[in-house]
């Protein structure tokens, strides 16, 4: 593999949250930043698990880039400067989401297809001139061309890399990663552009950093989540993915305060994306474990 492009960790919310980046980061490796998933604003105030997330004390030695996810300037505005103050000098804008609900208000990648949004969210960058900013983007909400209407803004703010998961926001996770576009992207975006979809092998990576040498690195998201020794193979075996489940499990009981039943669903949640070539009657018994006992009981049938 390349060793000058960078391997990044896709954001995934409800997975790569603080927890798993750190779990992952002193386990396995191989990533050399751990994109966070998006911060919001709610009602006026950005999401407190959202800002507990980022907090460098919760991601102890490893480069974490912030996410935000707004289409007011306002709600925009306060992220940046809860980035900011949290001590960060890198951010990333996110123009991708695809939910339906969100995209349609022009969250996400709803609102790559209304160039005036994309014209005030430069505007409230430009406030900001000490942090590093990346877009991660979709090829367009609805059409292949309307990644181009981000073009403006990196004419009008230094924006240090683009991330292009290479779908549709209306096509959300179906079809494959239309890579046709790739070299259209490269030659047209004038800042570093990392590529993102489907990326699920080291294999994988080799080809693609073959194939377009010029690209700045690759992101790679739910094969991660899937395998986290996907980037650090010699680092697959049971007794480091039993340390990896125990560090997230101990640490979701320390910091999850809603009982057994919310540790239970979350760590249940991870099983649904999680070495889905583990045993499958053991993979049921998680799924249908109703206690924390009988869960752990489930999982000493994997490792
Ligand atoms: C459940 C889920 C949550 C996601 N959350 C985010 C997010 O918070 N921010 C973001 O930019 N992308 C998010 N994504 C998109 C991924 O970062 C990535 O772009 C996408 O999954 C394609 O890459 P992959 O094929 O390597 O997974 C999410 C994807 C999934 C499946």
């Amino acid at each position: 593999m390349n060793a000058k492009k960078m391997i990044l960790a896709a954001p995934i919310q409800g997975w790569t949250d603080h927890v798993w980046r750190t779990a992952h980061a002193q386990i396995f490796g191989g990533v050399d930043a751990y994109h966070a998933p998006f911060m919001r604003v709610e009602h006026g105030n950005i999401r407190a698990r959202d800002l507990r997330d980022i907090q460098p004390v919760n991601n102890p030695g490893i480069r974490v880039v912030p996410q935000v996810l707004a289409c007011r300037p306002a709600d925009m505005e306060l992220m940046l400067a809860a980035v900011t103050t949290a001590g960060y000098s890198e951010v990333d804008i996110n123009l991708g989401c695809p939910h339906p609900p969100v995209a349609r208000k022009g969250f996400g990648a709803g609102m790559l297809a209304r160039p005036e949004a994309l014209r005030q969210l430069a505007r409230v960058m430009a406030h900001y001139p000490t942090l590093r900013f990346s877009l991660k983007l979709r090829l367009g909400w609805d059409a292949a061309d309307q990644w181009r209407n981000v073009l403006p803004i990196l004419s009008e703010v230094p924006v240090a890399q683009v991330n292009i998961h290479y779908r549709l926001g209306t096509q959300q996770y179906k079809g494959e990663a239309m890579l046709q576009y790739v070299d259209e992207t490269l030659q047209t975006i004038p800042v570093p552009v990392v590529l993102n979809g489907d990326i699920d092998s080291p294999e994988c990576i080799t080809q693609l950093l073959d194939r377009y040498p010029q690209v700045a690195g690759v992101m790679v998201g739910r094969a991660l989540v899937a395998d986290p020794a996907l980037l650090n193979p010699e680092r697959a075996n049971a007794d480091n993915y039993r340390a990896f489940h125990d560090q997230l499990y101990e640490q979701y009981c320390h910091e999850l305060t809603g009982g057994d039943h919310q540790i239970l669903a979350k760590m249940q949640s991870l099983w649904e994306r999680m070495l889905p070539g583990a045993d499958h009657r053991a993979r049921k018994a998680i799924r249908k474990a109703t206690t924390l006992p009988r869960y752990l009981d489930a999982v000493g049938q994997i490792f």
